[in-house]
């Protein structure tokens, strides 16, 4: 037999789901979000030159692979064209934003302002969402972090695009350090900062 399910028990069980997903997917606009970050800078805080990269180190590309596989990122045009034919990989939920109304691409959402991208991130953990630059995206973005894996590079390379210094940002702290390792006569380190509490 049956229990009947009294539409007052219904509406419970809706808001209870309702308010489970608003903390899942609300985002403060105190930087409260529990999005992460990553990004590779020299001494200098460094990220790019001439819409490249400083260089590119084969453990840092398989350490961002494997953090960000199957979950979402969210990145800026001039990224998405650093991909192969422009296309990043499909293992991951891509969000791209640019101002071109015409771009299209396969399995990406594409998004053409900073809230039209923050309601596409709202449908996931906050969690799970990665922020992969570049430096335009790094910078609005950066204040909705709170995690940040930062591979810092013991070099200082001709460079035009910086991220923030997070070891000169008081509401930044760093949590831990991998030892020391090496590309060829490159020395980097891993670093993970957190966002202060409180
Ligand atoms: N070292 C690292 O970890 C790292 C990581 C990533 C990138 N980088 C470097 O960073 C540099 C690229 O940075 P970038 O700032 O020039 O490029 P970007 O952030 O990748 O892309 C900028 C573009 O994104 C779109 N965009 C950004 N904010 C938007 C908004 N609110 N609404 C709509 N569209 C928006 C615009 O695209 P449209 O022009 O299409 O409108 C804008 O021109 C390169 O040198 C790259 O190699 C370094």
């Amino acid at each position: 037999m049956y229990t009947r399910i009294s539409s007052r028990y219904c509406k419970k069980v809706l808001a209870f789901w309702e308010k489970k997903s608003y903390n899942i997917c609300h985002i403060s606009k105190k930087g409260r979000a529990q999005m992460k970050l990553i990004a590779t800078v020299d001494n200098n805080w460094a990220i790019g030159n001439k819409g490249g990269r400083l260089v590119r180190i084969p453990t840092d590309e398989r350490f961002f692979r494997f953090e960000t596989m199957y979950k979402t990122v969210v990145m800026g045009r001039c990224v998405q064209e650093e991909f192969s034919a422009g296309q990043p990989p499909r293992d991951r939920n891509n969000i791209i934003l640019t101002r071109k109304k015409d771009l299209k691409l396969n399995d990406v959402t594409v998004v053409h302002s900073f809230d039209e991208a923050m309601e596409a991130i709202s449908q996931y953990p906050t969690d799970q969402v990665y922020v992969i630059g570049g430096a335009s995206v790094f910078e609005q973005f950066l204040p909705y972090c709170d995690e940040a894996f930062i591979t810092k590079i013991d070099y200082e390379y001709d460079a035009d695009t910086f991220f923030t210094n997070l070891d000169k940002d008081p509401e930044w702290e760093l949590a831990d350090v991998s030892d020391e390792q090496t590309y060829y006569d490159l020395i980097y380190e891993r670093c993970r900062y957190v966002r202060r509490k409180g």
